[in-house]
């Protein structure tokens, strides 16, 4: 089974994924994992994110795996376990940045496809359905007002102890959705034959349902009550 979950930041993807994964016995692959960790070598390489002039020739230093442990997929960039690096708000932009050069999409291909090809997997970010699991067997496109993603992202970051305000939280969703879809190249944006799904006031809990009823359809043809 294939499942693809696009969809602008905050909406929970990796979340429902999550628990969809663990309520199907499927790996779930967090593909902005990958970009957030170019994003990173990058800005740590001190060059501008948003230039392929200064970006493309730096990929053939990034060495990128990702792996499976009880605490689910960890990213190793260079040798250095970057997971919790890659999520700040800085790093947050300089994914975005560096997904809209062509080179770093290509870069990350192979990788991404190579999993979809294993199967059995919910992979989730942003070009799932359009261009990584073209054939997948259930494609949610999920969404939610930048206000409601712009809450839950402020409530996780002062959980974690981030100094941030509302305001800014909003501000680099607004931005980064804007950069996200209007890119040239794999934009964000459903696939044809995606389920577009708005859980704008909605929890974690009550989406993993209905997103499960879902996957029964896909998977079943038929949904009974
Ligand atoms: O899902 P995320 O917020 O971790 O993704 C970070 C950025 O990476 C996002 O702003 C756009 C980019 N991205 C992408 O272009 N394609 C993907 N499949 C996943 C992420």
């Amino acid at each position: 089974m294939k499942i693809a979950i696009d969809g602008p930041g905050g909406a929970g993807k990796s979340s429902v994924a999550k628990a969809l994964a663990a309520k199907l016995g499927l790996v779930y692959v967090d593909t902005g994992a990958l970009y957030r960790s170019v994003g990173l070598f990058m800005r740590r390489a001190g060059v501008d994110t948003a230039s392929a002039a200064e970006v493309s020739p730096l990929l053939r230093d990034v060495a990128l795996e990702l792996r499976w442990t009880e605490e689910g997929q960890r990213v190793i960039l260079c040798g250095e376990d970057v997971s919790e690096a890659i999520r700040t708000p800085e790093a947050s932009m300089d994914a975005s940045a560096v997904s809209a050069i062509p080179e770093v999409r290509e870069f990350l291909l192979g990788l991404q496809r190579d999993m979809a090809d294993k199967g059995n997997v919910i992979m989730d970010g942003r070009d799932i359905g359009t261009v990584i699991m073209p054939d997948a067997d259930l494609k949610i496109f999920l969404t939610a007002s930048p206000e409601a993603r712009a809450e839950r992202r402020f409530a996780e970051l002062r959980a974690k102890g981030q100094d941030c305000t509302f305001e800014e939280v909003l501000e680099d969703i607004i931005k980064r959705d804007a950069q996200d879809t209007g890119r040239d190249i794999a934009p964000a944006v459903a696939a044809d034959d995606a389920v577009v799904f708005d859980n704008s006031g909605m929890g974690l809990a009550e989406t993993v349902d209905k997103i499960g009823e879902l996957v029964k359809v896909a998977t079943c043809g038929e949904y009974h009550e």
